[in-house]
């Protein structure tokens, strides 16, 4: 019996020792300390044994079965330690390696002007507001004082979008939804995105952005009109800069003015970039019309103010001396990141 208890640690010793992979191993294992296993079987033929082999046949079998299993855990331990290991080493990144480059967006120039705009404004107390693109008759055009036969509702100006409704075709529209809130004083820019019927060229598109400003409270003259929007050039364009004002006419504003800059290119001499007259156009302005207040509720008696408009392209051109506008609408990255 001890002989048969020998020939089969040998075997099962082999056997786990060729157990290479866990699937191996668990075969081993079941093989011999199994239900049905052969050190099972062994411990069931005891009966046959007489009293007096039986308690140290049953010892050694016992004994065997203790070190079977401790030699079958360790191989299991191993095989897992390998396992990781080889997985770890698998996976292992080499840190020191460069790293790729990835290409990156680049913030675009009109969004590098409006953000100075707006910080200019916000610190001289505006508030920025937001209004619809798509628009009523009444906001774009009436409420501002321009009538039903004036030339800018030309429909070759003026995308219709049927009924009672359009695509702004300026943001002066956001100028009557903040009068009509009823809160005075206002304060406050409206930067946004304006459609007119243009075709593309150096200088124009069907889509472009405007800055809408207006102020209103009791006292406000021109006076203050120009100082703001003094400031607001010195700040954006350079310190030096000087702002000039021409009579125009906005049917929204009275009196209206266009106000132009001091060219910074050449300082005011005359270059190609001024085409030589040392001055640069760069937005509309007025007092408000007294029916444009009356119209969304205010009363010009109390009240007056002043409002602008600035074309956002206009002075991203300028600020950053691009030559053509096509180029700020097809966001070539080569052309962004050099802002
Ligand atoms: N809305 C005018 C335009 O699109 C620009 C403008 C001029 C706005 C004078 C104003 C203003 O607020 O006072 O050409």
């Amino acid at each position: 019996m001890t002989e048969k208890l020998k020939e089969l640690r040998e075997r099962a010793l082999a056997q786990i020792k060729e157990g290479v992979t866990p699937e191996k191993l668990e075969e081993a294992r079941v093989a011999f300390l199994g239900k049905k296993g052969e050190l099972t079987a062994m411990l069931k033929s005891m009966k046959e044994l007489s009293a007096e082999e039986r308690p140290k046949f049953g010892q050694a079998v016992n004994e065997l079965r203790d070190e079977l299993e401790h030699v079958i855990e360790e191989a299991q331990t191993r095989m897992k330690n390998a396992m990781r290991e080889q997985q770890l080493s698998s996976e292992a990144i080499d840190v020191t390696l460069p790293a790729k480059r990835r290409a990156v967006g680049h913030r675009h120039p009109n969004a590098l002007a409006l953000e100075e705009v707006e910080r200019i404004f916000i610190g001289m107390g505006y508030e920025v507001v937001s209004g619809p693109e798509v628009e009523k008759d009444y906001y774009n055009f009436e409420a501002l004082n321009i009538p039903a036969d004036h030339p800018a509702k030309d429909e070759q100006d003026t995308f219709y979008l049927g009924g009672d409704f359009l695509l702004r075709t300026q943001t002066s529209s956001a100028q009557v939804h903040e009068m009509e809130k009823g809160r005075i004083p206002i304060k406050m820019i409206s930067p946004g995105r304006v459609f007119r019927s243009d075709e593309v060229d150096a200088t124009h598109s069907p889509n472009f952005h405007q800055i809408e400003g207006l102020l209103i409270d009791k006292n406000i003259t021109f006076a203050d009109l120009k100082g703001t929007l003094a400031v607001f050039a010195q700040e954006f364009f350079g310190e030096e800069t000087k702002v000039k004002f021409r009579p125009h006419h906005f049917p929204f504003t009275e009196p209206s003015a266009e106000m132009d800059v001091s060219c910074f290119k050449c300082g005011g001499k005359g270059c190609r970039f001024c085409k030589g007259s040392g001055w640069i156009e760069i937005l509309g302005c007025g007092m408000v019309h007294p029916h444009v207040l009356e119209m969304s509720g205010i009363d010009p008696e109390t009240y007056t103010g002043f409002a602008f408009g600035v074309g956002l392209e206009r002075i991203t051109l300028l600020k950053y001396e691009i030559e053509d506008m096509r180029l700020l609408y097809e966001n070539d990255i080569r052309f962004l990141s050099q802002f």
